[in-house]
């Protein structure tokens, strides 16, 4: 897609990549963007570049508006794969440009890069750069999600560069938020943020949180938030701003998601009456099996409710390995705030449930015990003990949730 002005004399120069489906390996279903910008000023300034495959795209866009040996600045807010891999063919066509970049970002940067004939100055919080007509803010923000993290505002644009954070992945061809609401509904776009953020940014919520506020104080003008990746939000960039306080705190939905996975389909029949219960207790439920859907799927609806149970059948005395794997990608995502249960079908001695119980507590979730478990199949008795469990539970995330009103 060709360069567009965001802002007079403003440009996204990035690349639409409609099929990625696995990005760092979780499922991107709508593929993604990579968003960069160049600002034609007295001094051109760049801002980040695009992952390597997309190096020619961004460069051709670039030619499109200036000789690129004229790119006086490159603002590096982010040294991740995806947004720094075509620096190296950019600073070949660039080799004067000067090179503004967190410490931990070049500390990065010399490991991806021959770096010893580049200019480059280490910015931090605070600091200014005059191109011209405008003035460059760093704000550094380590750890949203990586330690060389940082956004750039232009004061005379109210506009912040805000890399990763605020993203999303969605490949379209609209660049705004309210195109992209002409052709898709608020649910998806906010679906599309809450995975992102679910996937990427749920171990960051405190420091998100005091992010956002520090920021505030500042008293920054905003009326334009352009991250990395994703739309470009103009129409209501509070609108992101408030989902990112929101996640950061930890609000759920009032909703069940159950995670499942199974073998001979004993432990996907309990998912039956459990589901039931729930809503008879006038709960809503997301149902999720494992190997149907991706984990990065399971993640979100997780995230998503207050409440969520994994169901797994034994296997070799454990849980399922689909299910041993979604509890290791959960638990390094650090998440808070849910209350969840297990159950499950086995046939000899069990342990899946077990298991599952132990890793919620490593996990540092709340806990909803006892799980239940299921011999071989289950039983018309069994089931009625299902659906009661399902209600039981239910109870239990209500009371839960309330905590958080
Ligand atoms: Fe889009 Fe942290 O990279």
């Amino acid at each position: 897609m060709k360069a567009v002005e965001i802002k007079p004399g403003v440009y996204w120069i990035g690349a639409i990549d409609w099929a990625i489906r696995d990005f760092h390996g979780y499922v991107t279903p709508n593929g993604t963007t990579y968003n960069n910008y160049l600002v034609m000023d007295d001094q051109i300034t760049l801002f980040d570049t695009v992952k390597h495959d997309f190096s020619k795209t961004t460069i051709d866009n670039i030619k499109n508006l200036t000789d690129p040996a004229k790119i006086k600045n490159i603002v590096i807010n982010h040294i991740e794969n995806d947004h720094v891999t075509s620096l190296g063919d950019i600073m070949a066509l660039a080799p004067n440009a000067t090179i503004y970049i967190s410490g931990k970002g070049k500390k990065g940067l010399d490991r991806f890069f021959d770096t010893s004939k580049w200019d480059m100055k280490i910015v931090k919080t605070g600091d200014t750069l005059n191109i011209g007509k405008r003035n460059l803010l760093f704000i550094e923000t380590p750890m949203l999600h990586w330690p060389d993290s940082m956004m750039t505002y232009i004061r005379e644009d109210k506009l912040l560069i805000s890399q990763d954070a605020f993203g999303q992945h969605f490949a379209s061809s609209s660049r705004f938020d309210d195109e992209f609401l002409n052709c898709f509904s608020v649910s998806e776009l906010e679906d599309a943020v809450t995975d992102y953020y679910a996937n990427i940014l749920m171990p960051f919520g405190t420091l998100i949180k005091s992010k956002i506020e520090e920021v505030q104080k500042l008293r920054l003008e905003i009326d334009m938030i352009a991250p990395d990746h994703g739309i470009i939000w103009r129409k209501d960039p509070g609108k992101i701003i408030k989902m990112y306080l929101d996640m950061a705190t930890g609000k759920a939905d009032l909703k069940v998601a159950i995670i499942y996975d199974t073998m001979w389909q004993s432990t996907e029949q309990m998912t039956v009456p459990i589901m039931q219960g729930i809503r008879d207790e006038g709960v809503d439920v997301k149902v999720v099996k494992l190997r149907a859907d991706p984990k990065s799927l399971a993640v979100k609806e997780f995230w998503k409710s207050r409440g969520c149970l994994f169901g797994s059948p034994t296997l070799n005395n454990s849980m399922f390995p689909t299910m041993a794997e979604l509890l290791s990608y959960l638990k390094g995502l650090r998440p808070r705030n849910r209350i969840v249960g297990a159950f499950g079908s086995y046939g000899w001695g069990g342990g899946a449930v077990r298991d599952m119980y132990e890793e919620f507590k490593k996990i540092g979730l709340e806990v909803a015990e006892p799980g239940l478990q299921v011999l071989y199949k289950p039983s018309a008795e069994d089931e009625n003990a299902c659906y009661e469990f399902g209600r039981e539970f239910a109870r239990k995330v209500k009371g839960y949730h309330t905590s958080f009103e």
